[in-house]
């Protein structure tokens, strides 16, 4: 099994209908969906989502902001996933994203930043079963896989 992390479209995302446009990004990347929970987060759950930022200025606006509204929850599946996830959706303030990211092409925004991908494998692994029973998650093979992950070498 390859490398997984948990990406979620938050709530900004799905108001601003940019769902098919995230999705669209990871999928043309090349990246496999291995699970998808569209659903609004509660306050408990966001909690231990972001238990790593407990303390700091900002902890109960993300959480609030976080279960505000419905979000699509996420397992995509690569080698190198959650670096490259991250790269593709850019520094964490829309406003200083760069262009060409998710974050600096749809956001200007401080606090609504529209997604958030896992930053490391331990954070994945922390994350996903907040959302996924193992057995929600799928495990198959692309037709396509000696193309899309060749090395050519
Ligand atoms: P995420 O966890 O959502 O993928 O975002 P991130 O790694 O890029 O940023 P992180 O440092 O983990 O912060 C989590 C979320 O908290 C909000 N934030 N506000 N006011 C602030 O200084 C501040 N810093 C972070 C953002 O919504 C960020 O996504
Ligand atoms: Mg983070």
């Amino acid at each position: 099994m390859a490398e997984r992390t948990l990406i979620i479209i938050k709530p900004d995302g799905i108001q601003r209908h940019l769902m098919g446009e995230i999705i669209s990004r990871f999928e043309q990347k090349g990246f496999k969906l291995a699970a998808a929970k569209f659903m609004q987060i509660p306050e408990v759950a966001a909690r231990k989502h972001y238990a790593v930022h407990e303390g700091k200025p900002f902890f109960e606006g993300v959480v609030k902001y976080l279960a505000s509204s419905p979000s699509l929850v996420m397992v995509w599946e690569a080698e190198g996933v959650i670096e490259m996830a991250r790269k593709m959706m850019g520094a964490t303030f829309g406003f200083t994203a760069e262009p060409g990211t998710i974050r600096g092409d749809f956001s200007c925004s401080k606090g609504y930043n529209l997604i958030h991908g896992s930053d490391s494998p331990q954070s994945a692994a922390y994350e996903i079963p907040l959302y996924f029973a193992e057995d929600e998650i799928a495990d198959y093979d692309f037709a396509d896989s000696a193309w899309l992950y060749g090395k050519n070498d």
